[in-house]
Formats: C-alpha cells, sequence, structure tokens
C-alpha cells in the first residue's frame, strides 16, 4: 500500500495555537483531575478497568456533547489509563480510503485511535471503519471491471474513540458499532468553580472566592471558557500587580471578552437579538435564522444553540425557534 505523509490528517486540537499550549497545560491529566461527568467516568472507569485485567483492547465509545466539555481530554486520559499509543486524527480530514487504511494499519494491538468530529467523515472512508471496528479486517478493492478481487487485510485490535457534538448526525450503521455512546453535558457552577481553583495555581494566579464564582458564572458550563477568561483574566493581574485578584478586577477582562452578566457572548446576543428584532421574538425555521446570521447551521446549532436551550433563553418548537421572554427582557435591559 501506498504510504504518505500522514501529518496533514493530524488534527490541531484547537486551531489557535497560543490556545492550544495553555490548553495542553491545563488539561486534566488523569481521572482525579477530571472533574465532573461523573456518569461518563463511572462508564469509562470500569471499561479501563476490565480492559487492563483481561489484558486486551476496550471497546469502542462515542463521546458526544458540544464542544469545550471534555471529549478530547478523556480520550488522552483514557490512553494514559490503558497505558496504550493515542492516534488522533480528524473526522473530514480524512478524504480517501487510503487515507484511514494507511492509518488503521500503522496502529499496534490495544493501541486508541481519536477520530474527532467523527460524523463529519466522507460516507466512502466511513463505511470502511465498520468491518474494522466490528472484525478488525479491512476489505480493500483492487483492481477494475473483471480483474477487480477484494484482499482482506487483518488488523490489530484496537480501540476507536469517537466525538462528535452531535451524535444525531452519525449513521446508524457507524452508531450501532460503538458499544458504549457517553453523552457530556454543561457543568455546574460548582464543577466550574472547582476546575477554576484547580488550575489557578497551573497559572500562577491568585483570584479570590467571590472572583471565582463569578468567572464560572460567566463560563457558560464550559471549562475551555472557564479557562480562557481565566487566562485574560491572569494578563490582567501581571499588567497591573495584582496579587489576588477581587470581583472588580475581573470586569475588565469580561468586557473585553463580550460576556455579559448572564454568560452570553456577542454571538449569542446577536443570535436572539434578531430572533426578537427581524422575526417578531420567532418562531423562525433554523435555515432563515442563520441565512440572516450569516452563520454556518452546523455551528449555531452545535456551538451556540445547546446552552441557549438549556438556559431557557431560545425554545424549540415545530414550528422553528423562538426567544422566551427570560432572554426578551435581558436584550431589553441591555438596549438600555
Ligand atoms: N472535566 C474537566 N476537568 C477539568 N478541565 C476540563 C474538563 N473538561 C475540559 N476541561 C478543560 O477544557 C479544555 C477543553 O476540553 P476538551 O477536552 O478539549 O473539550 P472537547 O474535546 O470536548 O471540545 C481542556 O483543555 C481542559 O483544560
Ligand atoms: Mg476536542
Amino acid at each position: 500500500m501506498e504510504m504518505e505523509n500522514l501529518d496533514r490528517l493530524f488534527s490541531p486540537q484547537v486551531e489557535n495555537t497560543s490556545e492550544k499550549i495553555v490548553e495542553e497545560g491545563l488539561r486534566p491529566k488523569n481521572f482525579s483531575e477530571y472533574v465532573g461527568q461523573r456518569k461518563v467516568i463511572d462508564n469509562i472507569e470500569v471499561m479501563v478497568k476490565s480492559a487492563t485485567k483481561r489484558n486486551a483492547h476496550m471497546d469502542h465509545v462515542l463521546l458526544s456533547g458540544p464542544p469545550g466539555l471534555g471529549k478530547t481530554s478523556l480520550a488522552m486520559i483514557i490512553a494514559e489509563e490503558l497505558k496504550s499509543e493515542l492516534h488522533v486524527i480528524s473526522g473530514p480530514a480524512i478524504e480517501r480510503k487510503g487515507d484511514l487504511a494507511a492509518v488503521l494499519t500503522n496502529l499496534n494491538p490495544k493501541d486508541v485511535l481519536f477520530i474527532d468530529e467523527i460524523h463529519r467523515m466522507h460516507i466512502a472512508v466511513e463505511e470502511m471503519l465498520y468491518s474494522a471496528m466490528e472484525d478488525f479486517r479491512l476489505d480493500i478493492l483492487i483492481g477494475q471491471g473483471a480483474a477487480a478481487r477484494t484482499m482482506e487485510i487483518n488488523l490489530p485490535p484496537f480501540t476507536l474513540i469517537g466525538a462528535t457534538t452531535r451524535s444525531g448526525l452519525l449513521s446508524n450503521p457507524l452508531r450501532d458499532r460503538f458499544m458504549a455512546h457517553l453523552h457530556f453535558g454543561f457543568y455546574s457552577n460548582d464543577e466550574l468553580e472547582k476546575i477554576i481553583t484547580n488550575n489557578c495555581p497551573k497559572i500562577k494566579l491568585k483570584v479570590s472566592k467571590e472572583a471565582t464564582h463569578q468567572i464560572a458564572r460567566r463560563s457558560r458550563g464550559t471549562p475551555r471558557m472557564a479557562n480562557r477568561v481565566l487566562r485574560r483574566v491572569r494578563d490582567f493581574a501581571v499588567v497591573y500587580d495584582k496579587d489576588v485578584v477581587q470581583l472588580e478586577d475581573i470586569k475588565r477582562p469580561l468586557e473585553l471578552l463580550d460576556i455579559d452578566q448572564m454568560g452570553l457572548d456577542a454571538m449569542d446576543r446577536r443570535i436572539l437579538s434578531i430572533i426578537s428584532d427581524y422575526y417578531g421574538g420567532g418562531p423562525v425555521g433554523i435555515d432563515a435564522l442563520c441565512a440572516t446570521l450569516g452563520e454556518d447551521r452546523g455551528t449555531i446549532e452545535d456551538v451556540y444553540e445547546p446552552f441557549l436551550l438549556k438556559e431557557g433563553f431560545i425554545l424549540r418548537t415545530p414550528r422553528g425557534r423562538m426567544i422566551s421572554e427570560k432572554a426578551q427582557k435581558h436584550i431589553d435591559s441591555n438596549k438600555l
């Protein structure tokens, strides 16, 4: 088989390099550092222990939920706990079957293959995964027409961890091949406070209890966001020589990040005001809404909507999205 440079398949964890470096530093390294998601962790711990005891590969698992909630971090911890090598690739980056074949045939027994954004894989490539997951076998078609024949390649038993922002977009055959489906929910303020408190020493920062509480409240239930705010707060603390960051010291960084009292950012507020101003509060179909916003539907549905829905700012009805009374009040008070 043609071997080529596979580097382009391996996804950056986050687009922004400086953020990536900080994320690496703040990533939980083991189960005890991993805050929250109790149900997910309980499931995974048993699966890891069982695989270790059986001296076998762990079953394939699908991790789903909005961005920034700890899917990639958990995949890293799983590989670490299994003492297996982790291979990270991004679903949409695998353009040809040969690309996936190259990755799969390079695995060692019990390795962990993490496929991020697995719902965005090309269908031909995805179909190749079915036998790879189920029987650790690749069926490759060689030649054309009458001379065509299938070649079987045996693969080492491996663990596939798939991550997706929306499990609903996964095809049934692919979904069925995952032995465990684990869903990530937003973090409580207490959990975010704990993450912030754990991370402060790592970036040499002291934050008062009140300020910690406030950062948690403004982080839309998302650890990645909490870390982003924390990093900005740290910059201010350094510039203005604050030994211990107090409540009033986080006002300016939050303003600059454009995060309001409710933890909504500029895009969240744009979504709400467009539903309110253009569509009289709704209902408005998601496609019309995205066209007005000039944003990709996937981004709106995966990144913004889950939090707005969870907090009851928007409502989903059969006829489209509607803005809630709570959201309307919030927009009106911001306009004043
Ligand atoms: N359970 C957690 N405990 C502590 N920190 C977390 C947790 N989940 C996520 N984080 C932090 O948030 C960042 C983003 O998480 P990540 O695993 O990349 O999310 P996802 O892959 O779901 O988008 C991580 O670098 C880490 O610092
Ligand atoms: Mg990720």
